[in-house]
């Protein structure tokens, strides 16, 4: 069941900037943005809950800032050690000037991931 939270405003999240929400069930989620793209992640890193958020983006992922694991905003999949195990993502979604992430969206199967990066599955909304 969707369980919209509101994060901020889109004039109030730069390019490469990021935002918190908290959720009682989900905890802390991070909203990133790159261009033009919104992206939802918890803010616990698989590998030792390190916060995301103070984590450092390199395009499309964001770099862990203990161990420096590499997750896919796209997709929550690391692509870097030590970490091996996704973070959780979550839909992020633009309603008139406000940003607002899905915290009570199905967990994706990762078994379609590759679906998800061809569009097929998306965790991410372009505003338009
Ligand atoms: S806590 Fe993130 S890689 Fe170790």
């Amino acid at each position: 069941m969707p369980r919209l939270l509101d994060v901020c405003g889109v004039a109030d999240l730069p390019d490469e900037g990021s935002a918190v929400v908290t959720d009682p069930v989900a905890g802390r989620i991070v909203i990133f943005r790159v261009a033009e793209e919104y992206f939802g992640l918890q803010d616990r890193c698989s590998h030792q809950e390190a916060r995301l958020s103070d984590g450092f983006l390199d395009g499309c992922a964001v770099e862990c800032p203990l161990h420096a694991s590499l997750f896919d905003l796209r997709t929550g999949l690391p692509e870097m050690l030590p970490a091996t195990e996704p973070v959780r993502t979550y839909p992020v979604h633009v309603a008139g000037d406000r940003i607002v992430v899905d915290a009570g969206a199905p967990s994706p199967d990762t078994a379609h991931v590759g679906a998800a990066q061809n569009g097929a599955g998306p965790r991410a909304f372009s505003p338009t």
